[in-house]
């Protein structure tokens, strides 16, 4: 009962999450749109710059002014709920599926800490991620974008490696990608929020605005421009096992990131000059790479595997959980839809299989039915049989 009902705790609070996610990001890279697309010849003093779209079968106009009108409108329109509550379901979901069941998805198969202190260390590392950024950004560093932002990669990638020592793969992408959407969503509150707080506080009482704040916090926003699409990929990298599945997953998610980083640079730069097109060939060459070096190895040993003692092997190590009626406690029904209850459904899910316990170790879950590296070998050798018939 009580898995069925956080289940569905999952269910609702990953929602919510995609959701309010989709808000956030929406709006975000919207605005970066907007001011990167904004026409700045116009003539008046009050206005950076100003743009005409069309959407939805209307015709808008929008003015960018060069730091405030001189008297506020009635209706100012903020952005601030959809990161918070991006970061609030986040964390939720953090607590359901990782934490509430720490042994199964939390921790590493040969962990040496228990799972108190992976959640603590989960947990420091999000509050750890956002003190060291921001003393980044406050540090001289500021003045060189492009080092700024290789040592927060350098030092991210140093986590990710970290974590995925104590963490399963997929629990160590999460934490990193949930560091950086800290990151984010502290540049919401404690720099972009304020700065913003700080402008129409001027306006009202009629005093000059300050206007190194704004411009840091369009500083931050881009920040969070660039981190997004990194994050965009951890949070779907659980469909990706040959990813945080493999031995260097850390390595893989810096590559993934430095590739969507480059990407993002030139689509942000693109109506300027076309210098960092070379990212798109860049991108699509190394996405070839990484895909060469994940292909798993070659099965070592050969000859027939009896399909006895397949069956066996599926009872010992599968079917606690991937069952019609799952003994294993923490699962209500049959995990990911998998049934292995018989081998014609084993042979069903051949290439999921393959590619969870033999390719990768990711199944058995934390490896808890401790399933030897020969009995992957064996399991491989009677997949492939299957399929060359
Ligand atoms: C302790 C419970 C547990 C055991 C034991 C276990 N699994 Fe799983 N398995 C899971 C869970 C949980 C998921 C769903 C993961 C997710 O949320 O994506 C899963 C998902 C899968 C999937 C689907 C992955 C996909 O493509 O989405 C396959 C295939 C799989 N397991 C195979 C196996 C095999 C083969 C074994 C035995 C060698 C095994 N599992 C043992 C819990 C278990």
């Amino acid at each position: 009962m009580e898995a069925h009902i956080i289940d569905w705790l999952n269910l609702v609070v990953r929602w919510v999450h995609v959701i309010v996610g989709i808000a956030w990001i929406g709006a975000s890279f919207y605005f970066v749109w907007l001011e990167n697309n904004l026409d700045r010849s116009i003539k008046n003093a009050d206005l950076a710059g100003e743009l005409w779209a069309i959407h939805g079968g209307g015709i808008y106009h929008l003015q960018k002014y060069n730091l405030a009108p001189k008297t506020m409108p009635k209706h100012l329109h903020w952005f601030k709920w959809e990161a918070y509550s991006t970061w609030i379901t986040g964390v939720l979901l953090l607590i359901v599926v990782f934490y509430s069941n720490a042994d199964s998805y939390l921790l590493a198969s040969q962990s040496v800490l228990s799972a108190n202190t992976t959640i603590a260390l989960g947990a420091a590392s999000l509050v750890g991620g956002w003190l060291v950024y921001d003393l980044l950004c406050k540090s001289p560093l500021r003045q060189q974008p492009m080092v700024l932002g290789l040592v927060l990669m350098a030092a991210l990638t140093l986590v990710a490696w970290g974590l995925s020592e104590v963490m399963s793969g997929r629990a160590a992408y999460i934490h990193v990608g949930a560091i950086i959407g800290t990151m984010m969503v502290g540049n919401v509150f404690f720099v972009i929020m304020p700065a913003q707080r700080d402008l129409v506080g001027a306006i009202t009482a009629g005093r000059q605005p300050d206007p190194s704040k704004p411009k840091n916090a369009l500083l931050r926003s881009r920040h969070n421009n660039y981190l997004t699409l990194p994050v965009v990929f951890i949070m779907i990298s659980n469909h990706f096992p040959s990813t945080y599945g493999s031995g260097v997953n850390w390595l893989i998610l810096l590559c993934l990131a430095l590739i969507s980083v480059a990407v993002r640079h030139y689509f942000n730069t693109r109506h300027q000059s076309q210098a960092y097109v070379w990212a798109l060939p860049f991108a699509v060459l190394a996405l070839m790479v990484m895909a060469y070096v994940t292909a798993p190895a070659k099965l070592s040993g050969a000859g027939k595997v009896a399909d006895a003692e397949i069956s066996q092997m599926m009872g010992q190590h599968c079917q606690s959980c991937h069952s019609a009626n799952p003994t294993f406690v923490g699962f209500a029904t049959a995990p990911a839809g998998v049934m292995l209850d018989d081998l014609t459904q084993l042979r069903q899910h051949s290439a999921r299989v393959y590619q969870q316990a033999v390719a990768t170790h990711i199944m058995p879950l934390a490896n808890q039915t401790n399933m030897t590296e020969a009995e992957r070998q064996q399991l491989g050798i009677w997949l492939a049989s299957q399929t060359d018939n």
